[in-house]
C-alpha cells in the first residue's frame, strides 16, 4: 500500500480539518468520504426519490462523480442526517467504497477521512488515526460555528443530533464506526487543531515503513 493516511472518527471531532492539513503538509490528494454519502443522499432528495429504497440508493451511489463534490452545498445539516440513513445500506457502501478505493490507490498515496477508512476501505494503510472528542465538546464546536455565521442555534438540539448520529454510525451492522485495532487515537477534547496536527505529523513521520 502506498502512503495512505486513513482518518476516522465521529462527526465534529476535527478529522476533516486535520485531514486537509495533513494532505497539504505531505502533498497528497484528499478525499472526505462523508461527501460521497452526502452526495448520494442529496441526489435522491433532489430527484424526489425515497431514502429507504436500497436498489435506487445503490444505483444513485454508483453514479456519484468524486471530481464533482461541492462541500458548500453538501454540508447542510439535513443532508448529513439523510446521508447517515443511506450509509447504513450495504449496497450503497459497496458502490461508494469501490470509488474510494480507486481514489486511495493513486500512485502518490492519499489522505481519506470518514468512518470506516482504517477498518474497511484501506485496512492496509500504513498510517491510521482515530480522532474523537466528547459529545459535549463536539456539539459546542458546531454551535460556535453556527453563531459565527450569524445564525441562530440551539445547543441542546445540536447535542441531541450529535448523539443520535453517533448512535446510528456506531450501531449499524455494516461497517460501524470504531477505531481499527492498529489506529493511533487522538482525543481532541482538550487539544486545539494545531496540537492535534503536530501529534498526527509526529506519528505519521515515525512510521518505520515510510
Ligand atoms: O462526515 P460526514 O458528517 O460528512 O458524514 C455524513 C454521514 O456519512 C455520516 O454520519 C456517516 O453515516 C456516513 N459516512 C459513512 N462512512 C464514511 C463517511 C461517512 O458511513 N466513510
Amino acid at each position: 500500500m502506498s502512503f495512505v493516511i486513513a482518518i476516522d472518527g465521529p462527526a465534529a471531532a476535527g478529522k476533516g480539518t486535520l485531514a486537509r492539513k495533513l494532505a497539504e503538509h505531505f502533498g497528497l490528494p484528499h478525499l472526505d468520504t462523508g461527501l460521497t454519502y452526502r452526495a448520494t443522499a442529496k441526489a435522491l432528495l433532489d430527484a424526489g426519490k425515497p431514502l429507504d429504497d436500497e436498489a435506487i440508493a445503490a444505483q444513485t451511489a454508483a453514479s456519484i462523480d468524486l471530481g464533482n463534490l461541492d462541500r458548500a452545498v453538501l454540508s447542510a445539516h439535513d443532508i448529513g442526517e439523510a446521508a447517515s440513513k443511506v450509509a447504513a445500506m450495504p449496497s450503497v457502501r459497496v458502490a461508494l467504497v469501490a470509488a474510494q478505493r480507486r481514489f486511495a490507490s493513486s500512485a502518490r498515496g492519499a489522505v481519506l477521512d470518514g468512518r470506516d477508512i482504517g477498518t474497511v476501505v484501506c485496512p492496509d494503510a500504513p498510517v491510521k488515526l482515530y480522532v474523537t472528542a466528547d459529545a459535549q465538546v463536539r456539539a459546542k464546536r458546531r454551535y460556535d460555528e453556527i453563531l459565527a455565521r450569524g445564525e441562530v442555534a440551539d445547543f441542546d438540539r445540536i447535542l441531541e443530533d450529535v448523539r443520535r448520529r453517533d448512535a446510528r454510525d456506531m450501531g449499524r451492522k455494516d461497517s460501524p464506526l470504531r477505531p481499527a485495532d492498529d489506529a493511533h487515537l487522538l482525543d481532541t477534547s482538550k487539544m486545539g487543531i494545531e496540537a492535534a496536527f503536530r501529534a498526527a505529523c509526529a506519528y505519521a513521520e515515525k512510521r518505520p515503513d515510510l
